[in-house]
């Protein structure tokens, strides 16, 4: 597989400029055109080497790189600063923010080739700190098709069916409405809004790592309070991802509870998802809900082939729309049907666990644990 390069610069013609000579020689090149954009780029597509503009406005190169070198996630990354500047003075800042080598502008093709591929030789075979992408890593996002059809039960139970397998994290996204916490048992726990309220580039896996707090069950999780005042927190969406990924880089699985339809940070975060499924109730509103939702998301671009279908029964009901028809009303295939257990559930959620760990054997029990087997795989 060809390098992955990522430059940045302000300066549009001298990105291209330098993004092509790159591409002749083979490399795959990324390019960004301000700070921020070089940081997210970096954390999202995790290059084997950064070349980058010192004078940039906004964000100058010396800080980019010393951010990078701050997240466990980048710092493993050589970098090489790229300037018209040639006062000493200036090499001596880029070495002390981090950067591995040091080019003034212009450049003969030639000099910055052999460079690049100096620093790419010199490159640790494998990034102690960096997350070790394995068959084993999955990310597992649920999303209700409407509000209350039972998505925090199933996101809770297949998080601590997956625990036998691999340490898992369960995550919420739902800001202020903490009814994770509260059916595990936890109390006041605000670690997901404490991140979500810093800005992008401070979101780091050691940030994150600290707000997690560890289950009885094993399960680690990072929690939304109850706190209504959290839902007002205007949350990035890049933000949310930095989570989701450092939470992969803390241990191999993750699963997420989206709540309840997309919203501007739901709809980026599926897109992070190895697996997204989307919980419905077999009625025809939630049907219909759902039936849209699936159209949504292949539209902004999750495969097909990674969303599934959990039909959850919350009450016995001859009204119930049968899975045959809700197969057929949703164009999509049924991945699991979970039984009406209403004082189970309850009782479960009394004593704070999942009921995968409460009543294992009980018939919802042994739905969800089949029902993450069957994802565990596939995967
Ligand atoms: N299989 C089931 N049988 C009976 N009741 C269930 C079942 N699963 C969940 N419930 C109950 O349904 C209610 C809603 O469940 P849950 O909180 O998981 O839904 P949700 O979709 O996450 O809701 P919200 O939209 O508020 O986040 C809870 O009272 C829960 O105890
Ligand atoms: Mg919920």
């Amino acid at each position: 597989m060809a390098e992955r390069i990522l430059v940045v610069d302000d300066d549009v013609e001298s990105l291209k400029l330098i993004g092509m000579m790159l591409q002749r020689q083979g490399y795959e090149v990324i390019l960004a055109s301000n700070g921020q954009q070089a940081l997210d780029r970096a954390l999202a597509d995790r290059p084997d080497l950064i070349i980058l503009d010192v004078m940039m406005p906004v964000m100058d190169g010396y800080e980019v790189c010393r951010r990078l070198r701050q997240d466990p996630i980048t710092q493993h990354i050589p970098i090489l600063m790229f300037t018209a500047k040639t006062m000493v003075d200036d090499k001596v800042a880029g070495f002390e923010a981090g950067a591995d080598d040091y080019l003034t502008k212009p450049t003969h093709p030639a000099e910055l080739a052999s460079r690049v591929k100096a620093l790419l030789a010199r490159r640790p075979a494998q990034p102690a700190q960096a997350p070790v992408m394995t068959n084993r890593s999955l990310v597992w996002g649920f999303l209700g098709a409407k509000g209350g059809v039972g998505t925090t039960t199933v996101a809770a139970n297949c998080a601590a069916a997956l625990v036998k397998y691999d340490t898992t994290i369960l995550a919420d996204f739902r800001l202020g409405q903490g009814a994770l916490a509260l059916s595990l048992g936890l109390m006041r726990a605000t670690g997901m809004a404490n991140l979500l309220a810093r800005p992008t580039p401070e979101i780091t896996v050691r940030a994150v790592e600290g707000e997690l707090v560890t289950h009885a069950s094993g399960l680690r999780l990072l929690l939304s309070s109850s706190r209504p005042k959290e839902t007002l927190l205007n949350a990035a969406p890049d933000g949310a991802a930095a989570i989701v990924r450092h939470l992969q880089a803390i241990h191999p699985q993750v699963v997420l509870d989206l709540g309840s339809g997309l919203s501007r940070l739901t709809a980026r975060l599926v897109l992070e998802l190895d697996r997204l499924t989307l919980v419905v109730e077999p009625n025809r509103v939630a049907l219909i809900l759902a039936r849209d939702i699936l159209a949504e998301l292949q539209q902004i671009g999750v495969q097909a082939a990674r969303l599934s279908v959990v039909l959850v029964n919350r009450t016995q009901s001859s009204l119930h729309v049968p899975w045959q028809e809700a197969e057929h009303m949703l164009g999509h295939e049924v991945a699991a049907i979970i039984s009406p257990a209403p004082e189970l559930v309850f009782q479960a959620a009394e004593a704070g666990l999942p009921v995968v760990l409460y009543q294992p054997n009980s018939i919802v029990g042994t739905q969800f644990a089949k029902l993450t087997e069957e994802v565990i795989a596939r995967r």
